[in-house]
């Protein structure tokens, strides 16, 4: 799970960074964002250094220095990949700048691009946490569903007692937990996920593989984790960094990807197969690197094990996903796949096209349901994509086990 923590400028910054710890031993990722007034109370190097991270502290960046961001629209990119944000210590100024949409500063900007759960953690002076305006804002805020954690009561920094000290690190960082965590539909489940390319050897310096990064596949992963599912990922070799919490068997060839899956079979309840598996490798890999000369060279190949195909004669009651990366007859094609591997779902993905398929952080994908139903859901990122096609997968099996 990723938490963008925005700090605002009070005086309770200083405990942000205990809930930033806090955050991090309950298994969470997290990126900071400091307001501006929030630099003068906490140095960005106190949070850098606890997440490893760079701090974001401004919304546009240094002169020369967009060339190394990984995003030049680094609002938009954070609250993509975020899937809550925490605001400790929620100013005044930052909860009336929420309530009314303003968008002057890296965090504000962040609020408005980013779609999922806000956790606020407001501190403040208690003559301005009652002042009609802050609670007027309260009132909208609350109105959106976010979730306002304090403030406490008690001694207050500025020497006056009443409402306005920050919650305890360990209190906000629970809620933030339960306000990511309400939708625990996949607890009990066991998830096995296969992802990225194979690598199918042609001598011992060379394979054959294909342009698969198996960000689907991690992304699946990712959101079945955040759902409170076991995952198994089995991953093809790929550049991206394992989610936390997931059994990862690292694998290089269909043969031994079709090993791995079979060997955690047993436990897993939902089979989803995103990876892209060489259809082929070389029959007889030499042993010796093969010397380059000028006459042509043919290579013979025999077709892999069909992996899908044996988990549809394996499945028993276990829910398969397939998925079909086509570059034409998208609909066709995942319908026939569904039928002839037995899946009870095959996501089709039209690659070659920008913004869709291999290497793209967005995809496009149809549905195509053991039910009858061929689904369209419309692009989004990779993310999205892998809570749709959980959300649709939980269904079907309803809809499967009530047609018994
Ligand atoms: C010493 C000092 C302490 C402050 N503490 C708070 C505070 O606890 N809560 C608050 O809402 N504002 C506090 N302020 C005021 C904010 O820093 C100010 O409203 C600022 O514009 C907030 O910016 P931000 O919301 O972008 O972080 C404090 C100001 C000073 C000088």
């Amino acid at each position: 799970m990723r938490a963008l923590v925005g700090v605002g400028g009070g005086i309770a910054a200083y405990k942000t960074a205990e809930l930033v710890r806090a955050l991090a031993e309950r298994g969470v990722e997290v990126q900071v964002a400091m307001t501006s007034a929030a630099q003068q109370f906490v140095q960005p190097l106190t949070f850098a250094a606890l997440t490893g991270r760079r701090v974001i502290t401004s919304l546009f960046p240094a002169a020369g220095g967009a060339e190394t961001l990984s995003s030049a629209v680094e609002h938009v990119s954070v609250a993509q990949e975020s899937d809550v944000l925490v605001v400790a210590p929620a100013t005044a100024d930052l909860m009336a700048k929420f309530a009314h949409g303003l968008a002057d500063d890296f965090l504000s900007t962040a609020y408005l691009a980013f779609t999922g759960p806000v956790v606020l953690a407001p501190s403040m002076n208690n003559n301005m946490w009652l002042h009609p305006a802050t609670q007027a804002n309260l009132e909208v805020l609350r109105s959106r569903r976010h979730l306002i954690v304090g403030p406490d009561e008690g001694l207050l920094a500025c020497g006056t007692a009443g409402p306005g000290r920050m919650s305890q690190p360990d209190v906000i960082a629970q809620a933030v937990l339960s306000a990511v965590n309400l939708r625990r539909d996949l607890e009990g489940e066991t998830v096995l996920v296969t992802a990225g390319p194979t690598q199918e050897p042609v001598d011992p310096v060379r394979f054959l593989s294909n342009r698969s990064t198996g960000k689907m596949g991690y992304a699946l992963a990712e959101a079945a984790l955040a759902r409170g599912a076991d995952v198994i990922l089995v991953s093809g070799p790929v550049h991206l960094t394992p989610p936390r919490g997931a059994l990862v068997v690292g694998v290089r060839t269909a043969a031994e990807m079709r090993q791995a899956v079979l060997d955690h079979l047993e436990r897993a309840t939902i089979l989803i197969k995103a990876a892209a598996v060489a259809d082929y490798h070389v029959a007889k890999v030499p042993e010796h690197k093969v010397k380059k000369t000028s006459a042509r060279l043919s290579l013979e190949l025999d077709p892999t094990p069909d992996i899908l195909a044996e988990l549809g004669r394996k499945k028993g009651d276990r829910l398969l996903i397939g998925f079909a990366a086509e570059t034409e007859g998208l609909q066709q094609e995942a319908r026939r796949k569904l039928k002839s591997k037995n899946c009870d779902m095959v996501v089709g993905n039209l690659v070659g096209r920008e913004g869709a398929g291999f290497e793209s952080d967005t995809n496009e994908v149809i549905l195509a349901l053991a039910t009858g139903e061929t689904l369209a859901l419309p692009p989004a990122s990779k993310r999205d994509v892998a809570g749709r096609i959980l959300d649709e997968a939980l269904k079907l099996r309803l809809a499967l086990h009530s047609a018994q």
